[in-house]
């Protein structure tokens, strides 16, 4: 299994802490944004991992991360021109991947969790949170154990279900990902993505515990802050 972090889009939502540097490498509390997805994928046993950044800060991340080699892993990078969506971001990554399955988490997601992925053989897979606002997230709908639809950001959402920031995809991704059209915000959609996966029966679903949130606005971005603080606190103790 290979990991992708997804680091691209404009941070628009943090804007003016975005306009000089990139949102994935400001603090969460006392680490840059990007140490915790790549956490996450190093704890789920990954080795390999590519990381798709915008033009603007693409260096910056080299002299953050390295090879990665300091991490245990090595690291590719990739550039995304245009901020064109996450699925967008993620087709840049085909050689990368090998034919082998993939797992991607966006670069502004937190989890506390660590996740067991070794009986992942095919299809896809999304990672659950109940959430007081889903409407802010892909939201997910469950019938007998079964995914049975994800909608992008509802008006009226049928469930506080978030779809969260990490995938697992096996190689037909990429294939879905060139079949895609842009939204009405005119970028290529991981839900669409994942709504193929689940007309093809091929979804399956995990929930996340613990704490887990974005960290794309400043209210997340403090979220999150505040909880590794309290994390932190706790380890002294
Ligand atoms: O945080 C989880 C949510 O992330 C999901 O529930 C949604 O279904 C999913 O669409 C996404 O929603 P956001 O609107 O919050 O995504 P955002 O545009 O903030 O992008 C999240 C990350 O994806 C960002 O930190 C970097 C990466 N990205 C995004 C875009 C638009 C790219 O690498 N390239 C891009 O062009």
């Amino acid at each position: 299994m290979k990991g992708i972090i997804l680091a691209g889009g404009t941070g628009s939502r943090l804007y003016p802490l975005t306009k000089v540097t990139n949102k994935h490498l400001l603090p969460i509390y006392n680490e840059p944004m990007i140490y915790y997805p790549l956490q996450t994928l190093i704890n789920m046993g990954i080795k390999e991992i590519m990381i798709v950044s915008g033009r603007g800060h693409a260096g910056d991340f080299l002299e953050l991360l390295g090879s990665g080699k300091k991490f245990g892993i090595t690291l590719n990078y990739a550039i995304q021109e245009e901020a064109g969506g996450i699925a967008q971001a993620l087709s840049l990554t085909e050689d990368f991947s090998d034919r082998e399955n993939i797992a991607v988490i966006l670069g502004d997601n937190i989890y506390e969790d660590s996740f067991d992925i070794s009986d992942f053989k095919g299809g896809a897979r999304i990672f659950l949170k109940e959430v007081s606002t889903p409407e802010r997230f892909g939201v997910a709908e469950i019938n007998n154990g079964k995914v049975i639809s994800i909608e992008e950001k509802p008006a009226k959402p049928r469930t506080n279900l978030a779809v969260t920031g990490l995938y697992l995809y096996d190689n037909k991704v990429y294939d879905y990902i060139s079949r895609l059209k842009p939204s009405h915000r005119g970028e290529l959609e991981i839900t669409d993505v994942n709504n193929r996966y689940i007309k093809d029966n091929e979804m399956d679903f995990q929930y996340v515990k613990g704490f887990w949130s974005d960290a794309g606005t400043f209210e997340s971005l403090h979220r999150a802050s505040t909880w590794k603080k309290i994390k932190e606190e706790q380890n002294e103790d």
